[in-house]
């Protein structure tokens, strides 16, 4: 009938909701690019910083052009804000009541906490997702996640006018977190008598959904369908996910999928919090810490009263959800998750009161009004401990003079009665003094885990001391390499590849191995560092150990010499091994472009790493950084489709499809597969770099048959011997967007193209954890 399809996706009376149905509909199983080309330029004003303009193209700039010239970056807006201003403001804001939604009493702070944590806590180690990073709380899923109840509330009447006021200088990620911070400090005492924490600046907001970020596949709320047996019998949470049921940050306060059962549900603690890095000291401060403050809301049974979450509400709630028909729907009537109570009996104060509660009584379960599972102190211990008077000591939030029994809920007495849990939590009671430190540490490590080393960390409020989960990198003490001193070791380079004493694949695999550990996600890996020579990534199998073991210790060698004649000469600049693995792979590159015919290519080299040492390396923490699968490499680990890990880690290095597809041509017919593998090497002269694997797995008159082994084909060509190809060599020939990218760089005119992308790839790759080359802001 002539309209417009996407007119039809709207149900206006007597109209049908049809949505068309798109490529992802017919074929569920294809493979999915749109991570790779996700929060687009295009759906944010010009003037807000993007993501690419603070990490990647501002480092890259410095070598490749300006290409972010166009945006200011939020780091330089950052540097204009007043920072002990904005503080101040949200303090007035947190203890002025909005009447829309009237503080608890007469304090945001709790509230804040929960936000703060919240869109922090959605951090996971496996792949580095989630966290407060981006601001992504403000989008869906997560603004409508049934954890996140009325926390739409905080952000629109306590946070938006504040960030209207200072628009661009603070990002809405930054804001969240700070809020949290204002909170806990105008909570610990006097405001403008306690000492700021930590905090540091630097999260540029989304625009657009995370497309990236595996959530669970459960199609309704709070489902659980991502626990399965392990080997040894275990209940086994899925990887990567960081909770138990969907759409809750952790776990269920009220037990493992509603069953009180406390030691159980502390196994889910444990488990949960393990995979956000936090140890049981760091947990057990972080829960008793924030429940010091605060309380829960169920004044009524949610299913009667509360309407539908921001994003399935109606247009004229204007993005707020969880409308509440429950008498005034505010206040006292709030109904958020279902629970009802406080923990303390001063919720705005930080003091001792939650362990002095937690042990000071026995618990029995109750049911709150909004029917959930939680524990009350039992009749034994209110008549020891002086009756009902004594023992109702907690504040009603709205009405003076109001008294309640304070409440717990199962996974707090998962910290008394756990036997790990337990003594941590006795410790805690005794002493204040120690929950307030770990408390202060560990609410830092929770907020700024996923922002990456400390360079990026904007403002004046920076701890002093180097935290080892912030993988630290000491300052150099000498001269960053002149491009003198530059050209003088590639020369040497150069030399022991002449004397075959190191060859050019191993180089650029070497290179390769140290630089694509990055991962955009939590700005974690990278070369900066040398870490590559460290433990655990020198044992990586993805990485080679022996052939990578020869090129260490060929550069190691290099480097002594190298600094050890700069020593003898009195001149003042040395060379780091963090640097020297990427300048020795660069050469490697000219060299193979060389072979190719290209003799003037230069790949752009920035020196000014430096070099981390083992025990400025946590080693548990970087195994999470360990590829299983490297389709760059054709490693293909154990489990998963290659193909789409191939995705993965394009997305955790920031990487278009072009800028993928070339990478993979280019490392092929460099030889750079783990094991010296020739799968997917098409091409007759390896180490040349040309674009031979792309004209060679287009050819027509190949024939392309799987082998045995389920894993690999085999390429039967007229003349030659078979080529051998992964299933990620094959999808970039099947996948119609992959393949239209490939036959740009197959065609008679593409050679120069090829090269081009190749080394402009190759090169953001290598400097993707520049954020030393960034502008910072240290006000001190
Ligand atoms: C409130 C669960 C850990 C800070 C709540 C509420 C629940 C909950 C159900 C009540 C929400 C409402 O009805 O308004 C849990 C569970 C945790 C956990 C299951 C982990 C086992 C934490 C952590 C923090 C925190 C680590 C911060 C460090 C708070 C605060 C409130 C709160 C401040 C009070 C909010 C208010 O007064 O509006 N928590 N929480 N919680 N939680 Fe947690």
């Amino acid at each position: 009938d002539g309209k417009c399809p996407y007119h039809r996706e709207s149900v206006g009376d007597g109209e049908v909701s049809r949505r068309p149905m798109t490529v992802r509909d017919w074929w569920p199983d294809s493979l999915d690019l749109r991570i790779l080309h996700q929060d687009p330029v295009a759906a944010r004003p010009s003037h807000v910083p993007h993501p690419s303009c603070t990490t990647v193209a501002a480092a890259t700039a410095a070598i490749i052009g300006p290409s972010s010239s166009a945006h200011a970056s939020y780091a330089e807006n950052f540097s204009r804000l007043d920072l002990d201003a904005l503080r101040n403001d949200i303090h007035a804001a947190l203890t002025t009541s909005h009447p829309s939604w009237p503080a608890d009493y007469g304090h945001y702070g709790p509230l804040m906490i929960r936000l703060a944590w919240h869109s922090a806590g959605t951090y996971r180690v496996f792949d580095g997702r989630g966290g407060g990073n981006s601001g992504n709380i403000r989008l869906p899923p997560l603004n409508s996640w049934p954890d996140n109840g009325n926390l739409d509330k905080a952000c629109r009447y306590i946070l938006w006018p504040i960030k209207r006021k200072y628009g661009q200088s603070i990002s809405w990620a930054d804001l969240i977190i700070l809020a949290g911070n204002v909170a806990i400090e105008s909570m610990m005492g006097r405001w403008g008598e306690v000492q700021p924490l930590w905090f540091g600046g630097g999260r540029v907001d989304a625009f657009a959904p995370e497309e990236d970020i595996y959530w669970g596949h459960e199609p309704e709320w709070l489902k659980d369908d991502r626990h399965a047996k392990g080997k040894n019998l275990d209940v086994v949470l899925e990887e990567p996910l960081g909770a138990v049921q969907m759409g809750l940050i952790y776990v269920n306060p009220e037990g493992p999928g509603g069953n009180p059962d406390i030691l159980a549900s502390a196994k889910d603690i444990r488990e949960t919090f393990g995979r956000m890095g936090m140890n049981d000291f760091e947990t057990v401060a972080l829960i008793a810490g924030g429940h010091t403050f605060g309380k829960a809301h169920g004044a009524a049974e949610a299913s009667k009263y509360v309407g539908a979450e921001p994003e399935g509400a109606p247009i004229n709630q204007m993005g707020l959800g969880w409308k509440n028909s429950y008498l005034s729907g505010k206040g006292r009537d709030t109904i958020t998750s279902g629970l009802e109570g406080a923990w303390t009996a001063n919720p705005t104060k930080w003091d001792s009161g939650y362990f002095h509660l937690l042990f000071k009584y026995d618990w029995m379960q109750s049911k709150s009004p909004g029917g959930a599972t939680q524990w009350v102190p039992t009749m034994e211990s209110i008549n020891a401990n002086g009756g009902p008077d004594v023992v109702a000591n907690v504040p009603d939030a709205h009405e003076q003079g109001t008294k309640h029994f304070p409440i717990m809920f199962t996974t707090d007495l998962a910290l008394r009665y756990d036997p790990i849990y337990g003594p941590i939590s006795q410790l805690f009671h005794l002493n204040q003094d120690k929950l307030t430190e770990a408390f202060k540490k560990a609410w830092y490590k929770l907020c700024h885990r996923d922002m990456g080393p400390i360079s990026r960390h904007l403002g004046p409020y920076l701890p002093k001391e180097p935290l080892i989960w912030l993988d630290p990198i000491p300052s150099a003490d000498y001269d960053i390499i002149t491009t003198d001193d530059v050209q003088h070791l590639q020369n040497l380079v150069l030399d022991a590849v002449k004397q075959s004493k190191v060859s050019i694949s191993d180089l650029v695999k070497a290179a390769w191995a140290s630089a694509s550990t990055y991962r955009c996600t939590d700005h974690r890996g990278g070369a900066n560092g040398g870490r590559i020579r460290l433990d655990p990534q020198i044992n990586w199998e993805v990485n080679d150990p022996v052939s990578l073991a020869n090129v260490i210790s060929f550069l190691e060698t290099l480097k002594e010499s190298f600094n050890d004649y700069q020593n003898q000469n009195n001149r003042t600049t040395r060379v780091s091994f963090a640097d020297l693995i990427i300048l020795a792979g660069n050469t490697a590159i000219e060299e193979a472009a060389r072979k190719a015919g290209h003799m003037n290519v230069k790949v752009p080299f920035v020196a000014g790493r430096a070099d981390a040492l083992q025990s400025d390396t946590d080693v548990n923490s970087f195994a999470a950084l360990q590829p299983s699968m490297d389709g760059f490499r054709n490693y293909e680990g154990k489990v998963g489709r290659p193909e789409a890990s191939l995705i993965d880690r394009a997305h955790l290095m920031t990487l278009t499809t072009p800028e993928m597809v070339v990478l993979v041509g280019g490392l092929r017919v460099l030889n750079a597969n783990t094991d010296q593998s020739l799968v997917g090497v098409l091409t007759d002269r390896p180490g040349t770099l040309d674009n031979a694997y792309f004209i060679n797995l287009l050819d027509e008159n190949t024939t392309w048959l799987p082998l045995g082994d389920g894993k690999s084909f085999q390429g039967n060509r007229p003349m030659g011997e078979p080529w051998t190809a992964s299933r990620v060599d094959l999808v970039l020939g099947s996948n119609a967007q992959l393949r239209a990218v490939c036959e740009a760089y197959a065609c008679a005119d593409s050679s120069q193209y090829f090269l081009r992308d190749f080394v402009s790839s190759w090169t953001k790759v290598t400097m993707l954890d520049r954020f030393d080359l960034l502008p910072t802001y240290r006000a001190n």
